[in-house]
């Protein structure tokens, strides 16, 4: 059984209120959490907050105060925090404790403790998107990635500092299910490849205009993360959205449906798992202008052809390989995962109702029903898309299983 104890390093970030929800989420996920605060950090949270909810003393500083309790502080602490836990996650990874995590300043306890370390350790890094572009943090950031360590890049989005970009801190349930995940790893997709698609496509209506759909790419970035981490080599094809790319996984940026079919036929002989979380658009405009479409007072009709069906088609094709598909469904969800099982070949629909409340489309969490070619029906309990992403594979692996005993 992992050690699940964590440090949770919190530098001095504008998303260092977001590392409370972190300790809470690692928390929940059974971790026994130890605080430790750069001097930064208490400028933006008081260590109170995590010491309520960790239920344990917040290490703030290297050396003793004056305090009863500072007698701790002095003590040669950081050795032992160190010995004693599983996983160091810092979140958020400061511009300047990533460059002195890379260079080996031990000039605080947090820096200290991270050179005492010997287990593995998450680097959540968030700041303005200039700060993580800087020559010196890609530097920096290529340095700790070569010393093996995992870094959640930031998402883009709008940022605190009134800019948009990337430098957005991941959200703190997909921070908390990696760290879980690293140290519960299974390496039971070792010497697989899997191809995923995620996220909208767009349809152009002129060389401004699109129409798109509102998929956030949660739920297929989840699905290669997982794939990933548990050693299969994983290729994402991506519509546009706003997610770093996964660690260790190769992205293949497209735009249209059409786009999307190309680069994944071009790679499924060599996949051995599909999964196709992608929401691509079921109609292209029939003749796309050249030029940009003028405003009048007049009505304007739009034609439409439908796109080429990839899951059909990946369907038709697949020879030994596991097709997974997804449905987005507003109603009579079953039956239409069922449908689509048939109707596309697949072996696994992983059907969701994204009318409901806090799952489906942008939302962190997912309620899903898992439609196998068996028969089988499998309704795991709502969670988080990183969790499920983790649950799908389980049951994938044992889908197989099961198909080849039987063939
Ligand atoms: C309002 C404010 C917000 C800041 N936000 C960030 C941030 O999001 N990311 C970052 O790397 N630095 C940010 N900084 C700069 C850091 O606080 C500063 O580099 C500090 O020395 C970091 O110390 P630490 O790495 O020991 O926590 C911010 C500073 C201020 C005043």
């Amino acid at each position: 059984m992992a050690n699940l104890s964590a440090v949770l390093g919190v530098g001095g970030g504008i998303a260092a209120y977001k590392s409370a929800e972190l300790a809470r989420a690692l928390m929940q996920r059974g971790f026994a959490v130890t605080t430790v605060m750069t001097e930064a950090a208490q400028e933006f949270v008081r260590p109170l907050t995590f010491a309520a909810l960790t239920g344990r003393k917040v290490i703030t500083r290297m050396f003793a105060g004056d305090g009863p309790d500072d007698v701790l502080a002095s003590s040669v602490e950081h050795i032992g925090v160190a010995k004693e836990n599983g996983i160091l996650v810092v979140a958020p990874a400061t511009a300047d404790l990533l460059a002195r995590f890379a260079h080996g300043l031990a000039n605080d306890f947090l820096t200290t403790l991270y050179l005492a370390f010997e287990g593995p350790v998450l680097l959540a890094p968030a700041m303005n998107t200039a700060m993580w572009n800087h020559a010196a943090t890609q530097a920096n950031v290529e340095i700790l990635r070569r010393r093996g360590h995992h870094i959640l890049e930031p998402d883009s989005g709008p940022l605190a500092c009134g800019t948009t970009g990337p430098g957005r801190m991941p959200d703190p349930e997909r921070i908390a299910d990696y760290a879980l995940s690293i140290l519960t790893r299974r390496r039971d997709l070792d010497g697989e490849t899997v191809l995923v698609t995620a996220g909208p496509t767009r349809e152009p209506l002129d060389p401004v205009r699109f129409i798109s759909n509102r998929s956030s790419g949660k739920m297929g970035y989840a699905m290669a993360e997982a794939a990933a981490l548990r050693g299969a080599r994983v290729q994402l094809v991506s519509g546009p959205v706003h997610l770093a790319a996964p660690e260790g996984v190769e992205v293949i940026p497209v735009q249209t449906a059409e786009q999307m079919r190309r680069a994944v036929l071009d790679r499924l002989d060599e996949s051995t798992i599909i999964v196709k979380a992608a929401a691509v658009a079921d109609y292209h405009v029939t003749s796309v202008p050249k030029q940009k479409v003028k405003k009048t007072a007049l009505r304007l009709s739009l034609e439409l052809d439908p796109t080429v069906d990839i899951l059909a088609e990946i369907g038709q094709r697949k020879k030994n390989q596991l097709l997974i598909g997804f449905a987005a469904e507003t109603e009579n969800v079953v039956a239409e995962a069922r449908r689509k099982l048939q109707a596309k070949n697949c072996d696994m629909v992983v059907a969701n109702n994204v009318s409901l409340d806090g799952t489906g489309f942008e939302s962190d969490d997912n309620e899903v029903i898992l439609a196998l070619s068996t028969g089988e029906l499998i309704t795991p309990p709502r969670d988080t898309k990183r969790a499920l992403a983790d649950r799908i594979l389980d049951e994938a692996l044992k889908l197989r299983l099961a198909l080849h005993q039987r063939s």
